[in-house]
């Protein structure tokens, strides 16, 4: 089976390439390492350096006749989406639909796609949300996601391409970009490990649902069943404020510092959890990894890349 992953040189793709060479799959990554980086490619998947957007998507298709379509490339940034919408929608909107064309045209079989369960529900009303839970994203970045998610139950009913959109919480683990705004575990790890006070925006009450990364991997090898088709989170059902991760990774660094806050920032939702009930009857999938053990695991990559 060959499979081709969009965004396989960023931090949840590369995870999800690993996993699916682990398993035999012959893997294609596709990716213009706007994010991602090429020492997170793995030396076994052929590699494409290419814009979602661009034409010679076309080629590749046709060449690779894939049967799935993994895809995770995307501007990741919710804030970047609230100051360029444009370019969010281009990316993720425009560019999904250059995927699925070719998909359709070169016989894809079946769409795995990030979706986002931080975003697509808006501020909750139910916690933890289940699918059912009424979506209205309050970002450029969580309608871009839900749009595709339209786009895929199109393709399904038009053409008969099975999809599975998976709603993650918020992945943590090994090889998220500490750099950007996104993704408060690896930016305070990395801090901390520099010997650097953390600041936590506002009053560090706002709540998200942590998931590591393997458990998000291992979702994208059960999503590849015909058994999982249409929309599922991927999340833990338990949430977990900022200042609990700044102290759980502040004593897991030696707990030199104090929490600090800064100003709250803008338009973020104050609390979002999510139960990933249906994706475990569909096929078994939960979590096994401990926040805690998940966060040892964050700090010891980044402890060993300082070493490196
Ligand atoms: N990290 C999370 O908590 C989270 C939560 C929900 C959904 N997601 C989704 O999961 C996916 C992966 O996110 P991530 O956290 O691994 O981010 P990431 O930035 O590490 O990975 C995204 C990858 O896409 C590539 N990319 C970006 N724009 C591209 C383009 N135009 N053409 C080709 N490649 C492009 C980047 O180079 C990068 O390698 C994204 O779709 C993201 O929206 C992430």
């Amino acid at each position: 089976m060959n499979i081709c992953v969009t965004g396989g040189a960023g931090f949840i793709g590369s995870h999800i390439v690993d996993a699916y060479i682990n398993q035999g799959y012959t893997v294609c990554i596709i990716d213009n390492l706007s994010g991602g980086t090429r020492g997170n490619i793995n030396e076994k998947a052929k590699f494409y350096e290419c814009d979602i957007t661009s034409p010679e998507i076309e080629k590749i298709f046709e060449h690779e006749r894939f049967d799935i379509l993994n895809h995770h490339a995307a501007q990741i940034d919710v804030r970047i989406s609230v100051r360029n919408p444009k370019f969010d929608a281009v990316t993720n909107i425009i560019g999904g639909l250059n995927l699925y064309e070719f998909a359709r045209r070169f016989g894809v079989k079946k769409i795995i796609f990030a979706s986002s369960g931080g975003t697509v529900y808006g501020e909750q009303t139910e916690f933890p949300a289940t699918e059912n839970h009424t979506t209205n994203p309050i970002s450029p970045y969580g309608v871009s996601k839900l749009s595709n998610e339209h786009y895929l139950s199109y393709y399904k009913n038009e053409y008969g391409i099975d999809y599975a959109a998976l709603r993650y919480g918020n992945v943590f683990g090994p090889r998220q970009n500490p750099h950007g705004e996104a993704g408060v575990v690896a930016i305070f790890a990395k801090k901390l490990l520099e010997n650097t006070q953390p600041v936590i925006n506002g009053d560090g009450q706002n709540t998200r649902d942590y998931v590591y990364v393997a458990d998000v991997a291992a979702a994208n090898l059960a999503a590849i069943s015909e058994e999982v088709s249409g929309a599922y989170n991927v999340g833990t059902g338990r949430e977990r404020t900022v200042t609990e991760i700044f102290d759980i990774l502040n004593n897991l660094t030696g707990g030199h510092f104090g929490r600090v806050h800064g100003d709250a920032k803008s338009g973020e939702q104050r609390r979002s959890v999510i139960s990933a009930a249906k994706l475990g009857a569909a096929c078994g999938w939960q979590p096994e990894t401990s926040f805690e053990v998940g966060l040892e695991r964050t700090v010891e990559f980044f402890r060993n890349i300082r070493r490196s």
